[in-house]
């Protein structure tokens, strides 16, 4: 029988809840945090005390939404990690909680495994072996997918994520955090006409720190010539930007590709929602003739319907947590 699942995802600045029944998301709600816009940037002891405040109303809402009743629930999902421990530590306490009270499994998932999983929400799903592009605010990977439940990095940064390389280049241009969905609406209005050198980094790993001090030194140099110049010109550099960023990420999934034969490709994580990457990536698996897999918009940045999407695996294979299970700020995707 298809079980019927809370899961809770409180890993970063989202506390979001999704309840699960008969293989449907019935809610996935999230209680965003626009507090952090005024810091420039997460502050981890905020975010945890976002998610105390937001937890109970926002699961009270979820299960009121969905009709179902609590002694419904087969077993509890929550996020694991990786991710803010001060923010991971509400959500699986809250889980355990809820687990304990209504004698039902607790399942641990990891954040970066749901963020791939989010593609067997909807059709059309991609299909094993396929590899997936996760690209998010504290992750860039390359992840070669051969089963549900059997996933391997097999190219990842080796500094800023590609998330973090639009939310600092914003932070440079002078945009609230997270700059990357404004960066996306500037640069579908402008045009590209800087570039920012791709960095040379063997394999299939990545780097973003130098681009992003290239893109300092280039605004340095304009604002000396042209006080001015950002506000003239936000859009083409945003188009700028966006397009060096995407271009890198694009570059290395052909090599990818090309090294492993794999044509089923996939994105996932809030970067997959940028239009130029999904458009880019969309041409590109035309040339390439690649089967490419773009998640909805709603299961790009955290959301508990890919945690509990994810923890369906984990309950038919009987592979539950103990209680005494601590969440963890660094975890391996496999
Ligand atoms: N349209 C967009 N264009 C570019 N970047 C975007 C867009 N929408 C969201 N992002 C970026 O996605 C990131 C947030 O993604 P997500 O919520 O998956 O990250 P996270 O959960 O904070 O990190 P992780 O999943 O690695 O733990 C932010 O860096 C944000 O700027
Ligand atoms: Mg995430």
């Amino acid at each position: 029988m298809l079980p019927t699942i809370l899961a809770i995802e409180s890993s970063c600045d989202d506390t979001s809840i999704a309840i699960l029944k008969d293989d449907a998301i019935l809610v996935n709600l999230v209680a965003s945090q626009k507090i952090h816009e005024e810091y420039g940037g997460i502050v981890p002891e905020v975010a945890s005390r976002q998610h105390l405040k937001n937890i109970i109303p926002t699961i009270s809402h979820a299960i009121k939404e969905s009709g179902i009743q609590l002694s419904d629930f087969q077993a509890i999902a929550v996020t694991k990690g990786p991710g803010l421990l001060g923010s991971l530590v509400v959500g699986v306490n809250v889980a355990k909680a809820l687990a304990l009270s209504l004698d039902v499994p607790l399942i641990e998932v990891n954040h970066m495994k749901a963020h791939v999983l989010a593609h067997f929400i909807d059709d059309p799903k991609p299909a094993f072996p396929f590899l997936c592009l996760t690209v998010s605010g504290g992750h860039t990977q390359i992840v070669m997918v051969r089963d549900f439940l059997d996933l391997e990095v097999i190219g990842q940064t080796r500094d800023d994520a590609a998330g973090e390389a639009y939310d600092k280049s914003g932070k440079l241009l002078g945009l609230p955090y997270p700059a990357g969905p404004l960066i996306d609406k500037y640069a579908a209005q402008g045009e590209v006409k800087y570039s920012f050198t791709e960095p040379k980094i063997d394999g299939l790993d990545f780097s973003f720190s130098g681009m992003k001090t290239a893109i300092r030194y280039f605004l340095r140099d304009s604002l000396k010539e042209n006080q001015r110049f950002i506000e003239e010109n936000m859009n083409d550099i945003c188009a700028s930007i966006q397009f060096s960023i995407n271009s890198f990420l694009r570059n290395k999934l052909i090599k990818a590709s090309e090294e492993t034969g794999i044509k089923e490709i996939a994105i996932a994580g809030g970067v997959s929602a940028n239009k130029g990457l999904r458009k880019m990536l969309t041409e590109e698996a035309d040339k390439q003739n690649w089967n490419f897999y773009i998640p909805q918009f709603q299961y790009c940045t955290d959301n508990a319907a890919m945690i509990v999407k994810a923890s369906v695996y984990y309950y038919e294979k009987g592979i539950f947590s103990d209680l005494k299970m601590k969440p963890s700020a660094r975890m391996p995707i496999s």
